[in-house]
């Protein structure tokens, strides 16, 4: 499967939101990713449902949000209605995981699960069959344009591995510190979906950005 490149929001220029989701829906990304942050789980606050709402019609492309906020279970149906198509929970802030995973899919949506870089992958192996995606965090959530943590690469290996022993068909996308330096050797590691938030919307021209993280 060729892979996923999902520009992420956060870095662009807020004051001219239309002009980043046109940039992106003119680009190969088949993916935006959309970060909302609720000064709870994460120490950051970001955008959320009105904003999402605002963007919807702006693109066809696929919305990939990703939701750093604590108790995400009272805003499913929201999160569907502003135009979610895949939806991703942090493990560290679901007590009822499966329960949430469950919840997201029977609302129409992909469930995608995000894990903190100190949270071992193993953790996912009672649920890794019923989940579309895995979004293995290579910076600590909360912010754009942060280092790579390179025990990343090691964490994908062992994804891949137990994505097999479950049966899991789930994708494995990489959110933080993600670029031109390190694409090819994540996507070789086992990615199947790059975040580049930083590294798109902090260069100079966000579009060859993108396309350079398409064909790394
Ligand atoms: C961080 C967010 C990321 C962020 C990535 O908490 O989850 O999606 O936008 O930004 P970069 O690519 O700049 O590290
Ligand atoms: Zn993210």
């Amino acid at each position: 499967m060729a892979h996923i490149i999902a520009p992420s929001l956060l870095s662009a220029d807020f004051a001219d939101l239309k002009s980043a989701v046109r940039l992106v829906d003119e680009s190969p990304a088949p993916w935006l990713h959309l970060d909302v942050m609720d000064g709870v789980f994460v120490p950051n606050i970001s955008f959320g449902l009105p904003v999402i709402k605002a963007i919807r019609p702006l693109t066809k492309k696929v919305f990939d949000i990703h939701l750093m906020i604590v108790r995400p279970d009272q805003f499913i149906g929201a999160f569907r209605d502003a135009g979610a198509n895949v939806l991703t929970v942090h493990y560290e802030a679901c007590t009822h995981l499966h329960r949430s995973i469950q919840a997201i899919k029977a609302a129409g949506m992909k469930a995608g699960v995000a894990i903190n870089p100190h949270t071992s992958v193993h953790l996912l192996e009672d649920v890794l069959a019923d989940i579309d995606l895995v979004c293995v965090m290579s910076v600590n959530p909360g912010f754009g344009g942060q280092a790579f943590i390179e025990r990343t690469y090691e964490k994908v290996a062992a994804l891949k591995t137990l994505r097999v022993r479950t049966g899991s068909q789930a994708l494995i996308e990489i959110d933080g510190g993600v670029g031109s330096g390190n694409a090819k050797q994540l996507l070789a590691a086992g990615a199947d979906v790059l975040v580049a938030g930083n590294s798109v919307f902090g260069a100079g021209d966000p579009a060859s950005a993108i396309v350079d993280l398409s064909t790394p």
